[in-house]
């Protein structure tokens, strides 16, 4: 396993996290299985992952409650990336910024988690209706208080809230980053940010343009969320395969059968990359992808599958060749967006 530091203290972290979502939300909720999720966390902690990424609002609570038994067993292993801000409800999501919401949810996480401190507390989403000086204050004096280590950032925003659209490929996601380094630069002058957590993979590379450049010039860490693809890069879904109606892809506009297809250029080249290296996969492809960014890159693939959580962490040692990325940067852009 390869390390990197980031943040203020040059805490060091595996290169690969673990995203522990796909146990509790978003995806093929009928193959979730508590067990085989416990073997998946301890998988990657036995293959040398450091980062485990969580949310309360995962399940809701119940990703908390699956890591808490193994925090309780292997907590000196962990760097507990974990999350408050963003509450879901009966089919939807709401933002709770306030400062007293928020040391309650940092109180209740830490009981489920079974650990008297989250190494990085990161804000999973800004409250429209709170100045977000405030939250980030409040998230600090649970820094004081010494609950939490240090603080992050979550620069992802609910579906349709990605700008005004138009623009070409990532043309409305790059002014959301605009943004995002606005409120960075704000919450700053309050308490130092130690992680940016944002999408960042091979179909979406937006972050790389402004948002990357200004952590690596702080070296803070960047998380990079949905490094997969949410699984499409892996090569391992089936154009037209449908998915189950709760699971995100349902309604992804990158997962109907029509863009699934369009966009297989992407997997076919990330396959042509790994045949070069003995026994690589396309998701390792990205992964390493992701690593040649930068040095405070550290991406945090999401599975439930032990097998997965394994190939996923053995990516650290790919080394990409200048060929190999000068390839995967001629790749077309990927068809299909939000926006
Ligand atoms: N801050 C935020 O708002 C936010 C948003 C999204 C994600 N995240 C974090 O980022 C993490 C990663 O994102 P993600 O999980 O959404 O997407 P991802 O890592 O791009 O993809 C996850 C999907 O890929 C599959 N997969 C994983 N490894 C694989 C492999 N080696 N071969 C084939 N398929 C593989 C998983 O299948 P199985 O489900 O069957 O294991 C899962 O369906 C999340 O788990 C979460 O911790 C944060």
């Amino acid at each position: 396993m390869r390390y990197r530091t980031i943040g203020t203290g040059a805490v060091r972290v595996a290169a690969i996290g673990l995203g522990c979502m796909p146990m509790s939300w978003a995806y093929s909720a009928s193959q979730r299985d508590r067990q085989g999720s416990l073997r998946t966390v301890r998988a990657a902690l036995d293959a040398g992952c450091t980062v485990l990424d969580t949310a309360d609002m995962y399940g809701p609570y119940t990703n908390e409650l699956l890591l808490g038994r193994v925090l309780r067993e292997r907590r000196d292993e962990v760097f507990l990336a974990a999350k408050c801000g963003l509450l879901a409800g009966d089919r939807h999501i709401v933002a709770n910024g306030r400062p007293a919401y928020i040391k309650r949810a940092c109180d209740a996480s830490l009981r489920r988690l079974r650990t008297d401190v989250i190494d990085l507390y990161q804000l999973h989403r800004i409250d429209p209706e709170v100045p977000v000086e405030e939250t980030w204050g409040a998230m600090s004096e649970l820094v004081a208080a010494g609950k939490v280590r240090a603080l992050g950032l979550c620069a992802l925003e609910p579906r349709g809230r990605r700008g005004r659209g138009g623009g070409g490929p990532g043309g409305a996601v790059a002014d959301r980053y605009a943004r995002t380094l606005r409120v960075l630069a704000r919450i700053q002058q309050v308490f130092p940010v130690n992680a940016v957590q944002a999408e960042l993979s091979v179909w979406s590379p937006e972050a790389l343009r402004g948002l990357l450049p200004w952590c690596e010039a702080r070296g803070i860490g960047l998380l990079a969320a949905m490094p997969l693809g949410n699984g499409f890069l892996s090569g391992t879904l089936t154009p037209g395969g449908g998915f189950e109606p709760e699971d995100l892809r349902a309604r992804h506009p990158r997962f109907t059968a029509e863009m699934m297809a369009a966009n297989q250029p992407l997997v076919a080249g990330l396959r042509r990359v790994a045949a070069r290296h003995d026994g690589a996969t396309a998701a390792q492809v990205a992964l390493a992808w992701l690593l040649a960014q930068g040095r405070h890159v550290v991406p945090i693939p999401g599975t439930k599958q032990e097998h997965w959580a394994r190939e996923n962490a053995a990516a650290s040692e790919l080394r990409l060749t200048p060929q190999d990325l000068a390839e995967i940067a001629a790749l077309p852009p990927a068809q299909g967006s939000w926006e």
